[in-house]
Protein backbone atom coordinates (compact mmCIF):
# COMPACT_ATOMS: atom_id res chain seq x y z
CA UNK A 1 0.00 0.00 0.00
CA UNK A 2 1.14 3.43 -0.82
CA UNK A 3 2.12 6.04 2.00
CA UNK A 4 1.00 9.53 1.79
CA UNK A 5 2.29 12.42 4.15
CA UNK A 6 -0.37 15.21 4.55
CA UNK A 7 0.21 18.45 6.50
CA UNK A 8 -2.17 20.33 8.05
CA UNK A 9 -4.44 17.93 7.71
CA UNK A 10 -6.65 18.96 10.42
CA UNK A 11 -8.93 21.68 8.38
CA UNK A 12 -9.61 22.82 4.45
CA UNK A 13 -7.38 21.84 2.11
CA UNK A 14 -4.94 19.33 3.94
CA UNK A 15 -8.35 18.14 5.49
CA UNK A 16 -9.56 17.09 1.62
CA UNK A 17 -6.45 16.23 0.41
CA UNK A 18 -6.17 13.60 3.32
CA UNK A 19 -9.69 12.17 2.48
CA UNK A 20 -9.25 12.30 -1.89
CA UNK A 21 -5.73 10.47 -1.21
CA UNK A 22 -7.39 7.88 1.38
CA UNK A 23 -10.30 7.11 -1.36
CA UNK A 24 -7.27 6.57 -3.60
CA UNK A 25 -6.10 4.02 -1.90
CA UNK A 26 -3.52 5.48 0.17
CA UNK A 27 -2.39 4.73 3.62
CA UNK A 28 -2.81 8.65 4.76
CA UNK A 29 -0.52 10.01 7.76
CA UNK A 30 -2.13 13.36 8.88
CA UNK A 31 -0.01 16.25 10.68
CA UNK A 32 -1.11 19.06 12.72
CA UNK A 33 -1.18 20.64 15.85
CA UNK A 34 -4.87 19.68 16.52
CA UNK A 35 -5.05 16.45 17.92
CA UNK A 36 -8.12 15.45 18.40
CA UNK A 37 -9.47 17.16 14.99
CA UNK A 38 -6.32 14.55 13.19
CA UNK A 39 -7.36 11.31 15.34
CA UNK A 40 -10.77 11.59 14.36
CA UNK A 41 -9.98 12.21 10.32
CA UNK A 42 -7.45 8.96 10.75
CA UNK A 43 -10.56 7.07 12.57
CA UNK A 44 -12.83 7.91 9.54
CA UNK A 45 -9.88 6.95 7.01
CA UNK A 46 -8.26 4.20 8.07
CA UNK A 47 -5.11 6.63 8.80
CA UNK A 48 -2.56 7.52 10.91
CA UNK A 49 -2.56 11.05 13.17
CA UNK A 50 0.97 12.45 13.95
CA UNK A 51 0.41 15.64 16.25
CA UNK A 52 3.22 17.84 14.38
CA UNK A 53 4.34 21.57 14.38
CA UNK A 54 6.14 21.99 11.60
CA UNK A 55 8.12 24.94 13.60
CA UNK A 56 8.92 22.10 15.74
CA UNK A 57 12.18 20.10 15.01
CA UNK A 58 11.44 17.80 17.84
CA UNK A 59 7.98 17.25 16.02
CA UNK A 60 9.08 16.82 12.62
CA UNK A 61 11.83 13.99 13.65
CA UNK A 62 8.79 12.29 15.35
CA UNK A 63 7.15 12.49 12.15
CA UNK A 64 9.63 11.03 9.98
CA UNK A 65 9.97 8.26 12.67
CA UNK A 66 6.04 7.33 12.12
CA UNK A 67 7.14 7.29 8.19
CA UNK A 68 9.36 4.49 8.83
CA UNK A 69 12.00 4.67 5.44
CA UNK A 70 9.63 4.86 2.78
CA UNK A 71 7.31 7.50 1.29
CA UNK A 72 5.46 7.85 -1.95
CA UNK A 73 3.71 11.33 -1.28
CA UNK A 74 4.05 14.42 0.77
CA UNK A 75 1.55 17.02 0.55
CA UNK A 76 3.27 20.13 2.02
CA UNK A 77 0.27 22.06 2.89
CA UNK A 78 0.84 23.56 6.41
CA UNK A 79 1.09 27.09 6.65
CA UNK A 80 -1.62 30.79 5.95
CA UNK A 81 -1.79 33.87 6.61
CA UNK A 82 -1.76 36.17 9.05
CA UNK A 83 -2.84 39.92 9.29
CA UNK A 84 -3.73 42.42 6.15
CA UNK A 85 -1.89 45.70 7.49
CA UNK A 86 0.27 47.32 5.14
CA UNK A 87 4.05 47.03 6.02
CA UNK A 88 3.70 50.54 7.38
CA UNK A 89 2.17 49.12 10.69
CA UNK A 90 2.92 45.47 10.17
CA UNK A 91 2.94 42.97 13.11
CA UNK A 92 5.98 41.69 12.80
CA UNK A 93 5.81 38.58 14.89
CA UNK A 94 2.92 37.45 12.44
CA UNK A 95 5.63 38.00 9.90
CA UNK A 96 7.70 35.71 11.66
CA UNK A 97 4.77 33.02 12.51
CA UNK A 98 3.88 33.05 8.81
CA UNK A 99 7.91 32.42 7.59
CA UNK A 100 8.38 30.16 10.26
CA UNK A 101 5.40 27.73 8.89
CA UNK A 102 5.23 28.58 5.51
CA UNK A 103 8.44 28.53 4.42
CA UNK A 104 11.17 27.10 7.29
CA UNK A 105 7.87 24.95 8.55
CA UNK A 106 8.35 23.52 4.84
CA UNK A 107 11.60 23.20 4.67
CA UNK A 108 12.15 21.01 7.75
CA UNK A 109 9.79 18.91 6.88
CA UNK A 110 11.28 18.44 3.26
CA UNK A 111 14.38 17.90 4.87
CA UNK A 112 13.43 15.20 7.47
CA UNK A 113 11.11 13.08 5.12
CA UNK A 114 13.23 13.56 1.54
CA UNK A 115 15.25 10.45 2.24
CA UNK A 116 12.00 8.38 2.70
CA UNK A 117 10.72 9.98 -0.61
CA UNK A 118 13.48 9.28 -2.53
CA UNK A 119 13.93 5.41 -1.51
CA UNK A 120 10.53 5.43 -2.95
CA UNK A 121 10.68 7.79 -6.02
CA UNK A 122 8.32 9.78 -4.68
CA UNK A 123 6.72 13.10 -5.02
CA UNK A 124 6.36 16.40 -2.81
CA UNK A 125 3.67 18.52 -3.62
CA UNK A 126 3.96 22.18 -2.03
CA UNK A 127 0.90 24.06 -1.46
CA UNK A 128 1.97 27.84 -1.93
CA UNK A 129 -0.22 30.46 -3.18
CA UNK A 130 -0.81 33.42 -5.66
CA UNK A 131 0.50 35.26 -3.64
CA UNK A 132 3.31 33.92 -4.62
CA UNK A 133 3.24 35.79 -8.19
CA UNK A 134 3.24 39.39 -6.75
CA UNK A 135 2.90 41.21 -3.83
CA UNK A 136 -0.88 42.63 -2.63
CA UNK A 137 -1.57 45.62 -0.35
CA UNK A 138 -1.84 44.39 3.19
CA UNK A 139 0.14 40.98 1.59
CA UNK A 140 3.60 42.09 2.19
CA UNK A 141 4.42 38.96 5.00
CA UNK A 142 2.50 36.57 3.44
CA UNK A 143 3.41 37.24 -0.11
CA UNK A 144 7.07 36.46 1.08
CA UNK A 145 6.42 33.93 2.83
CA UNK A 146 4.95 31.91 -0.44
CA UNK A 147 7.08 33.56 -3.03
CA UNK A 148 10.10 32.28 -0.45
CA UNK A 149 8.36 28.58 -0.77
CA UNK A 150 8.11 28.65 -4.20
CA UNK A 151 11.95 29.80 -4.63
CA UNK A 152 12.83 26.75 -2.14
CA UNK A 153 10.57 24.48 -4.36
CA UNK A 154 12.48 26.11 -7.61
CA UNK A 155 16.31 25.44 -6.42
CA UNK A 156 15.29 21.90 -5.45
CA UNK A 157 13.56 20.89 -8.62
CA UNK A 158 17.31 22.33 -10.05
CA UNK A 159 19.48 20.14 -7.46
CA UNK A 160 17.73 16.87 -7.79
CA UNK A 161 17.06 16.66 -11.30
CA UNK A 162 18.98 13.21 -11.02
CA UNK A 163 17.79 12.19 -8.53
CA UNK A 164 14.14 9.45 -8.16
CA UNK A 165 11.67 12.47 -6.81
CA UNK A 166 9.15 14.92 -8.07
CA UNK A 167 9.20 18.33 -7.04
CA UNK A 168 5.60 19.94 -7.77
CA UNK A 169 3.96 22.90 -6.85
CA UNK A 170 0.07 24.18 -6.82
CA UNK A 171 -0.84 27.45 -6.41
CA UNK A 172 -4.49 28.47 -5.84
CA UNK A 173 -6.19 31.53 -5.97
CA UNK A 174 -9.80 32.25 -3.52
CA UNK A 175 -10.56 28.59 -1.67
CA UNK A 176 -13.17 29.60 0.53
CA UNK A 177 -12.16 27.41 3.47
CA UNK A 178 -13.89 27.55 6.52
CA UNK A 179 -10.76 29.05 8.81
CA UNK A 180 -7.98 30.48 6.05
CA UNK A 181 -9.57 34.20 6.24
CA UNK A 182 -10.64 33.44 10.10
CA UNK A 183 -6.90 32.77 10.82
CA UNK A 184 -5.90 36.03 8.55
CA UNK A 185 -8.13 38.00 10.75
CA UNK A 186 -7.72 36.86 14.17
CA UNK A 187 -10.81 35.17 14.35
CA UNK A 188 -13.26 37.91 12.83
CA UNK A 189 -15.93 36.50 11.10
CA UNK A 190 -17.57 39.56 9.38
CA UNK A 191 -14.33 40.30 7.92
CA UNK A 192 -13.34 36.57 7.03
CA UNK A 193 -16.84 36.34 5.31
CA UNK A 194 -16.74 39.27 3.52
CA UNK A 195 -13.51 37.97 1.65
CA UNK A 196 -15.99 36.35 -0.24
CA UNK A 197 -18.82 38.03 -0.64
CA UNK A 198 -20.83 38.45 -3.72
CA UNK A 199 -18.44 35.90 -5.21
CA UNK A 200 -20.90 32.99 -6.66
CA UNK A 201 -18.59 29.78 -6.47
CA UNK A 202 -14.69 30.45 -5.05
CA UNK A 203 -12.79 27.31 -5.24
CA UNK A 204 -13.22 24.26 -2.43
CA UNK A 205 -11.40 22.85 -0.63
CA UNK A 206 -12.48 19.46 -2.58
CA UNK A 207 -11.45 21.53 -5.86
CA UNK A 208 -7.65 21.88 -4.92
CA UNK A 209 -7.30 18.69 -3.12
CA UNK A 210 -8.76 16.67 -6.87
CA UNK A 211 -6.09 18.76 -8.37
CA UNK A 212 -3.35 17.98 -5.60
CA UNK A 213 -4.21 14.02 -6.32
CA UNK A 214 -3.85 13.99 -9.53
CA UNK A 215 -0.57 15.69 -9.62
CA UNK A 216 0.42 13.16 -6.99
CA UNK A 217 -0.85 10.43 -9.18
CA UNK A 218 0.91 10.83 -12.56
CA UNK A 219 2.82 8.16 -13.84
CA UNK A 220 6.82 9.27 -12.32
CA UNK A 221 8.64 10.43 -15.21
CA UNK A 222 5.75 12.85 -15.43
CA UNK A 223 6.44 16.43 -12.81
CA UNK A 224 3.71 18.59 -12.78
CA UNK A 225 6.28 21.74 -12.42
CA UNK A 226 3.27 24.29 -10.97
CA UNK A 227 -0.47 24.44 -11.43
CA UNK A 228 -2.60 27.65 -11.14
CA UNK A 229 -5.90 26.70 -9.97
CA UNK A 230 -8.56 29.58 -9.35
CA UNK A 231 -11.90 30.08 -9.15
CA UNK A 232 -13.78 31.19 -12.74
CA UNK A 233 -14.69 34.28 -10.85
CA UNK A 234 -11.08 35.45 -10.00
CA UNK A 235 -9.43 36.37 -13.74
CA UNK A 236 -6.31 37.94 -11.42
CA UNK A 237 -5.87 38.97 -7.37
CA UNK A 238 -7.42 42.61 -8.16
CA UNK A 239 -10.09 41.45 -10.60
CA UNK A 240 -13.18 39.25 -9.11
CA UNK A 241 -16.09 39.00 -10.57
CA UNK A 242 -19.00 39.89 -7.15
CA UNK A 243 -22.66 39.66 -7.73
N1 LIG B 1 -7.75 29.34 1.37
C1 LIG B 1 -7.12 29.99 0.40
O1 LIG B 1 -7.69 30.89 -0.24
C2 LIG B 1 -5.70 29.62 0.02
C3 LIG B 1 -5.21 30.10 -1.20
C4 LIG B 1 -3.90 29.78 -1.58
C5 LIG B 1 -3.11 29.02 -0.76
N2 LIG B 1 -3.59 28.56 0.45
C6 LIG B 1 -2.68 27.77 1.27
O2 LIG B 1 -3.24 26.47 1.41
C7 LIG B 1 -2.83 25.89 2.66
C8 LIG B 1 -4.06 25.42 3.40
O3 LIG B 1 -4.94 26.51 3.61
P1 LIG B 1 -6.48 26.33 3.99
O4 LIG B 1 -7.25 27.31 3.19
O5 LIG B 1 -6.86 24.91 3.98
O6 LIG B 1 -6.46 26.93 5.48
P2 LIG B 1 -6.74 26.30 6.91
O7 LIG B 1 -8.03 25.56 6.91
O8 LIG B 1 -6.55 27.41 7.88
O9 LIG B 1 -5.60 25.20 7.07
C9 LIG B 1 -4.31 25.46 7.54
C10 LIG B 1 -3.74 24.16 8.10
O10 LIG B 1 -2.38 24.38 8.44
C11 LIG B 1 -2.16 23.84 9.73
N3 LIG B 1 -1.08 24.56 10.38
C12 LIG B 1 -0.95 25.89 10.59
N4 LIG B 1 0.18 26.14 11.28
C13 LIG B 1 0.78 24.94 11.49
C14 LIG B 1 1.96 24.52 12.15
N5 LIG B 1 2.79 25.40 12.76
N6 LIG B 1 2.27 23.20 12.18
C15 LIG B 1 1.45 22.30 11.59
N7 LIG B 1 0.31 22.62 10.96
C16 LIG B 1 -0.02 23.93 10.93
C17 LIG B 1 -3.49 23.96 10.46
O11 LIG B 1 -3.59 22.95 11.45
P3 LIG B 1 -3.42 23.12 13.04
O12 LIG B 1 -3.90 24.49 13.39
O13 LIG B 1 -4.27 22.01 13.60
O14 LIG B 1 -1.97 22.89 13.28
C18 LIG B 1 -4.47 23.69 9.34
O15 LIG B 1 -4.72 22.31 9.24
C19 LIG B 1 -2.01 26.97 3.37
O16 LIG B 1 -0.63 26.75 3.14
C20 LIG B 1 -2.48 28.26 2.69
O17 LIG B 1 -1.50 29.27 2.77
C21 LIG B 1 -4.87 28.84 0.83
Amino acid sequence: MKTAVVTGASSGIGEATARLLAAEGFRVICAARRVERIEELAREIDGVAIRCDVTSQQDVEALAAAVDGSLDVLVNNAGGAVGLEPVAEADLDAWETMLQTNLIGTARVTKALLPALLAAEGVIVFVTSVAADAGYEGGGGYCAAKAGERSMVEAMRLELFDKPVRITEISPGMVHTEEFSLTRFGGDQARADAVYQGVAEPLTASDVGEAIVWMATRPSHVNIDRMTIRPRAQAAQHKVHRG
